[in-house]
């Protein structure tokens, strides 16, 4: 069958698993291949047990000329109060994650009102029904495929049949939100996920750690329908 709603193959390069001492440089480094998206890791310290970037970083990046798409996945329990921080900073795509409990339209309308794209991401434990009654309204589903909080974790190949029924609904629905795996993914498990209908793979360690990134990126971006 013709998958038809699904989107261009997209790697997305983990910052965090990048030069903490020298972010832009690791943010120059992917540009420098000709990649197209940066994956941005917000943490709180609260609604995963780890601390990462703040708006201060994106804006400084973006201050320092890089041109890349800013997705930025924000793990926060109240990610309501940070939406418009990071829009300014300069992210071109906001995540938002479905456990916390907040008024998740609002926040995703509010998300585009400020000229960003939105997405909608689940945890291991949540399954593809919480988010259903959102996808009308979404540009991406992160599907999160190790608990989030931090990297170099392995992938939980039980995420596989979540993300083949968000597929088979995107399909049915006809939407064309982008389908975004994150957690462990190496060549390997991004070929599982891609098969399963995935189409944005985000990679931190298995990137920055790849012998030749510039090979690593072309493996994932040559996946094809
Ligand atoms: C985990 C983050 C991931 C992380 C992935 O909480 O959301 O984006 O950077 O790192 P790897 O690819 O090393 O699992
Ligand atoms: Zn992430």
């Amino acid at each position: 069958m013709v998958k038809n709603s699904r989107q261009s193959t997209l790697l997305a390069p983990s910052l965090l698993a990048g030069n903490h001492g020298a972010l832009a440089a690791s943010a120059d480094s992917v540009s420098a291949l000709g990649l197209k998206w940066l994956h941005v890791d917000i943490m709180d310290g609260h609604f995963v047990p780890n601390l990462s970037f703040g708006p201060a970083t994106v804006a400084a990046l973006r201050q320092a000329g890089n041109k890349l798409f800013f997705d930025t996945h924000l793990m926060l329990s109240e990610p309501q109060h940070y939406i418009e921080a990071f829009a300014k900073a300069g992210s071109n795509l906001i995540s938002v994650h479905i456990e916390p409990d907040y008024d998740h339209r609002g926040i995703l309308a509010k998300i585009r009102q400020l000229g960003c794209q939105c997405g909608i991401v689940l945890n291991p434990g949540t399954p593809a029904d919480a988010v259903e009654h959102l996808l009308d309204q979404v540009d991406l589903v992160l599907v999160m495929t190790v608990q989030p909080g931090f990297g170099g974790q392995s992938f939980q190949p039980q995420m596989l049949a979540k993300i083949a029924q968000l597929n088979d609904w995107r399909q049915q629905s006809g939407h064309t939100w982008r389908l975004e795996v994150d957690g462990g993914i190496d060549l390997q498990h991004a070929k599982e996920c891609f098969d399963a209908g995935a189409d944005t793979f985000v990679a931190g360690t298995a990137f920055f750690k790849a012998p030749d990134r510039a090979d690593f990126a072309r493996c994932i971006e040559q996946f094809a329908i």
